[in-house]
């Protein structure tokens, strides 16, 4: 017998079972909206009364349920309302778990957050061992923590350090990972799935729990101990001012431990004065942000198979990896042997570290050739030139490969600084050049800005946008100016940072400050990382373009050879590992009150001056740009959000203080405050 509501079929088998299936109609993936929650309510109230032979629950789209419904935090305004929403999640858990027959959850895809947590009230999991299955509770990373009981039952499950573990890292498992700490009871071929839930319900072994070995901390006594060990490990990544929600998570757990109904009371009322906090405001919209930055690439507008990278150099050598590794056909051209020797062992490291399996690391190697000749060139739908950061050199290549491409590929250059227009000169076509411009390290940074000009081809730029989504990455249409958007704002802070440390301020102090205000890294560490000497070719266009001052400072640096981490040399020292010596900040060292003021009031600047010469189209692409480009503290939700939280009014009067204190470097935009008589 079947029966049907909106998100949820369910069908009764001959053995008594009930195979409870969620589908929601019209959406790629299962979330727990407030209707499919409710469905299910009511759907657990008639089994109550029926009491089957068993239940599974079960998708039937390609993943199990991605977890609660983001939306619906948006749309959350007291804390009242968000407690009301967390309760109706938990007491359907609740509801499953008292369940008077033995309950299976059948996972495949992604089983996260709410979603695994639903799983979790199941008496058994079993999940498809395939390499798409991944179970975890990432709330943390929209500045939650699990609210459907996952803090209350997954330490009982798996022990306090592998559930703590997930819950305050986010971090994801797959089948097989899951089913070594005990959080899935099997991990099976996709095609054994349903036979291992009938067995577990016909034979209804004992509820896996954690073993004796992993819950010996987990005693009131022990728990504070262990409590303060984790807050440190915490402390080294996040602060408690800006990310508080591992921190709460792990209060409730040192306090409440294994009282169930406590854990669920303190659960409950954490989430939701966390939800309506800035950081998760802030995340929930770096988390759309994301998702719109994905929808400006579709990949069904372009099929790239083949893709052909000329200059394999730090970036050239690292795009051509990362297409290798999400599939494509990849030939890398450089005139040295050496160069593409070390693209190659690059590489190799590369895929032995995302890839894991020896068969799947040899498959990308093999879709990766090194190409001296440039014989994939006239095969290649797309061809990427990353050489030097040479006007002259850019051009010679272009004239000399026009001709041999193929009809209709797509031609980009990653170049940092060069104007389009000024490349393209070169070309017969040049309304099918785009800038793609990959930030580096490429395997790390999620953005790519697509650059185009008033001329280029609306179809050169669709396939732009669609090809950085067939690799994975984000697309940002920026506008064919100096600096495009990233580089363009993150400019000016680094330069302030090395003319504070011109001025005598230690590198680590002047760090310690952009920490301090959320940046995952400081700007003297990002510059020694970068290069200097890239980070002084692309100032030296920023001054010629726009008259940015560049310090001498940094000029005599590049010239004495000390070029950052790759040089061993830079502002810091490094040790061959490439960690920089002498940057951890110690107690009690001198900073000047405004150096935070300083170098966030220059990219705040900049950025704003950005959105008024429509660089980006609107001020969330500029703060997804930002965010994603840079690192920009996503809990602040990008610069033009923080000067919208932090008061227009408040910043430009900051502004106001360090031009007449510093000079023109701080020179307002004239967008901070809107003019007399114009409304803003
Ligand atoms: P690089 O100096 O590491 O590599 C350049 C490579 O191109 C070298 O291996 C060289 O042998 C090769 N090459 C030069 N002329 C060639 C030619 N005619 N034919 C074949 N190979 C040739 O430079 P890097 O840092 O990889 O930069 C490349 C481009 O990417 C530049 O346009 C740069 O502005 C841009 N870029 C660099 C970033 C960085 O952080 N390094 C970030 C984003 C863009």
């Amino acid at each position: 017998m079947t029966t049907k509501n909106n998100n949820w079929q369910r069908e009764t088998d001959a053995e008594g079972i009930v195979w409870l299936t969620i589908d929601l109609p019209g959406s790629s993936t299962n979330t727990l909206n407030r209707e499919v929650l409710e469905e299910l309510d009511g759907i657990l109230a008639e089994l109550e009364a029926q009491r089957p032979t068993g239940l599974v629950i079960q998708s039937a789209k390609s993943n199990f349920i991605v977890g609660a419904d983001i939306k619906e935090f948006t749309r959350i305004e007291t804390m009242e309302q968000a407690r009301e929403l967390i309760h109706r999640g938990q007491a359907v858990v609740n509801r499953l778990e008292n369940l008077r027959c033995p309950t299976v959850a059948l996972i495949h895809g992604f089983c996260l957050g709410g979603g695994l947590e639903l799983a979790l009230g199941c008496d058994y999991r079993v999940a498809d061992d395939d390499q798409d299955t991944r179970l975890g509770l990432p709330e943390v990373r929209l500045g939650i923590h699990p609210g459907f009981g996952g803090v209350a039952r997954l330490p009982r499950l798996v022990g306090a350090t592998a559930a703590m573990d997930m819950m305050l890292t986010g971090r994801s498992l797959s089948a097989r990972a899951a089913s070594k700490i005990g959080l899935v009871d099997y991990a099976v071929p996709r095609r054994h799935l349903q036979r291992a839930a009938r067995q577990l319900i016909k034979t209804q072994p004992p509820k896996r729990r954690a073993g004796r070995l992993s819950t010996l901390g987990d005693t009131a006594l022990l728990r504070p101990l262990l409590a303060r060990v984790l807050r440190k490990k915490v402390a080294a990544r996040a602060r408690p001012e800006h990310y508080p929600a591992p921190y709460a998570l792990i209060d409730i757990w040192s306090e409440y431990g294994t009282d169930k109904p406590a854990v669920l009371e303190a659960e409950e009322q954490s989430v939701a004065r966390l939800i309506v906090g800035d950081t998760a405001r802030n995340l929930v919209r770096v988390f759309f942000l994301q998702e719109r930055l994905k929808s400006l690439g579709d990949k069904k507008a372009f099929t790239p198979r083949r893709i052909h990278v000329i200059g394999g150099g730090v970036m050239g050598g690292d795009i051509a990896a990362w297409c290798a590794l999400r599939g494509l056909q990849v030939t890398v051209q450089d005139r040295s042997d050496v160069h593409l020797a070390r693209v190659m062992e690059r590489a190799a490291k590369l895929f032995r570290k995302k890839l894991r399996k020896p068969r799947l690391i040899q498959q990308a190697l093999d879709r990766l050739m090194p190409d001296r000749r440039g014989e994939g060139l006239a095969q290649a739908d797309v061809v990427i030139e990353a050489i030097f950061e040479n006007v002259e050199a850019k051009q010679n290549l272009y004239r000399e490969i026009e001709p041999r491409m193929k009809p209709g590929a797509l031609l980009a250059t990653n170049t940092s600084s060069i104007p389009l227009q000024v490349l393209g000169e070169a070309l017969s076509d040049p309304k099918r050049l785009v800038g793609l411009h990959f930030f580096n390290p490429v395997a790390k940074m999620q953005l790519v800005e697509i650059v185009t000009t008033a001329d280029t081809n609306a179809e050169a730029a669709t396939q732009a946008a669609a090809f950085t989504r067939h690799i994975d990455r984000l697309p940002l249409p920026v506008n064919s100016s100096p600096g495009f958007l990233v580089n363009r704002v993150l400019m000016p802070y680094l330069l302030e940072a090395v003319t504070l440390e011109a001025e005598g301020l230690a590198p680590k102090v002047i760090d310690a400050e952009a920490l301090r205000f959320g940046m995952p890294m400081g700007p003297i560490l990002l510059a020694d990382t970068v290069g200097l000497d890239i980070c002084l070719s692309v100032a030296e266009i920023l001054s010629k373009e726009l008259g940015v001052e560049v310090p001498a400072r940094l000029r005599e640096l590049v010239k004495a050879g000390r070029l950052g981490k790759k040089s061993g040399h830079g502002f810091y020292r490094y040790d061959k590992q490439g960690k920089p010596l002498g940057a951890k900040p110690g107690r009690g060292e001198y900073c000047p009150p405004d150096t935070q003021d300083r170098l966030i009031s220059r990219l705040l600047n900049e950025a704003l001056a950005c959105l008024r010469e429509g660089v980006v189209a609107d001020a969330d692409l500029l703060d997804a740009g930002i965010i994603f480009g840079t690192g920009f503290a996503p809990f602040r939700g990008g610069p033009m959000k923080y000067i919208e939280q932090t008061g227009r009014e408040k910043l430009a009067a900051k502004m106001a203080e360090l031009h007449k204190k510093y000079g023109d470097r701080f020179q307002a935009d004239e967008s901070w405050l809107p003019a007399p008589g114009r409304a803003e």
